[in-house]
């Protein structure tokens, strides 16, 4: 099924069936270059600055919106996940944005929402793989999936999931699909939080709060330039112990290359911190490149 967006006076076309999507991506020319955003939508800022990167980068744009359930190992958290279509719609208009896909859960899965069991090299057992069981599988299964369907020149991924960007590079080089992923920098409020849809969750007591997270961020960058490793991570802990609204749930330093968490700075190695907090129900994440 396709819809032509009449209502906000714009050609951008939203479609909910994959043969709709493929009918008119086969239609629009050879060596016309597509680029995908993939989202599940309550878009923010972040999305958006996504979004106008693979603009300019390309002569058409399709973003995906879609709840993915096989990436939500926490039932709440699915059932809690904002639902913002229509103002999302508005806001891809405005930035002309081509083609939006908003496939149902039974378009994208058929029966039954399996996910694929990849092999990720070690990379999906740290951090948000080892407190968020299978999660992994699900995002690599519906960014598959989604690749198979729009077959772009480009997807786009924010370093915001850092993680999750360094899975998905994975996946395509396992499954050798001829696809660049773009990585795109985290885009924060003014105060620093990162952008995410999960804020609009958060109490005003939180919110007032969470600025914390990436305040520590930038200390422990500071620190990494003449303290070791175990000081800095006891460092982080200290400051979230004294914090009423925050929670913290991991910090680690890992080589931002394969994120084996380490103790010890190496030479010649790129590392990167990594942090996990939940302000009540509400969990944000948010990393920082120390070196
Ligand atoms: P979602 O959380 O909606 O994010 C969609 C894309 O936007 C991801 O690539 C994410 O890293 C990026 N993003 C989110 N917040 C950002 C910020 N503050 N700055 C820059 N980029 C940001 O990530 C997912 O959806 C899903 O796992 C998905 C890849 C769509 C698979 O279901």
């Amino acid at each position: 099924m396709r819809v032509q967006l009449t209502i906000f006076n714009s050609s951008m076309e939203v479609f909910k069936t994959v043969k709709s999507l493929q009918q008119k991506l086969s239609s629009i020319g050879q060596g016309k270059s597509v680029g995908l955003v993939p989202t599940m939508g309550a878009l923010h800022e972040g999305h958006l600055s996504i979004v106008r990167r693979a603009k300019k980068e390309n002569d058409f744009v399709v973003v995906s919106i879609f709840v993915n359930p096989t990436q939500f190992n926490n039932k709440e958290d699915l059932i809690n996940y904002p639902n913002t279509l229509i103002p999302d719609l508005k806001a891809l208009e405005l930035l002309q944005c081509d083609f939006v896909f908003t496939p149902s859960v039974k378009e994208v899965y058929q029966q039954d929402p399996n996910t694929e069991n990849f092999d990720f090299e070690g990379l999906d057992e740290v951090m948000e793989g080892k407190f968020r069981t299978n999660h992994f599988n699900g995002v690599a299964t519906i960014v598959k999936k989604l690749f198979l369907i729009t077959n772009p020149d480009k997807a786009y991924f924010g370093e915001k999931d850092f993680q999750q960007l360094l899975i998905i590079k994975k996946m395509v080089a396992q499954e050798k699909l001829p696809i660049e992923i773009v990585p795109c920098e985290i885009f924060r409020e003014k105060d620093g939080l990162a952008m995410s849809s999960r804020n609009v969750r958060l109490t005003a007591e939180q919110r007032t709060a969470a600025p914390e997270i990436y305040r520590t961020l930038l200390k422990s960058k500071k620190l990494f330039q003449n303290q070791d490793l175990v000081s800095i991570k006891n460092f982080v802990k200290n400051e979230f112990i004294q914090n009423k609204e925050l929670e913290l749930e991991y910090f680690e330093i890992a080589d931002t290359e394969v994120l084996i968490s380490s103790n010890e700075i190496k030479p010649n190695k790129k590392y990167q911190a990594f942090i996990a907090v939940f302000a009540g129900q509400v969990r944000l994440i948010d990393n920082i490149a120390l070196n």
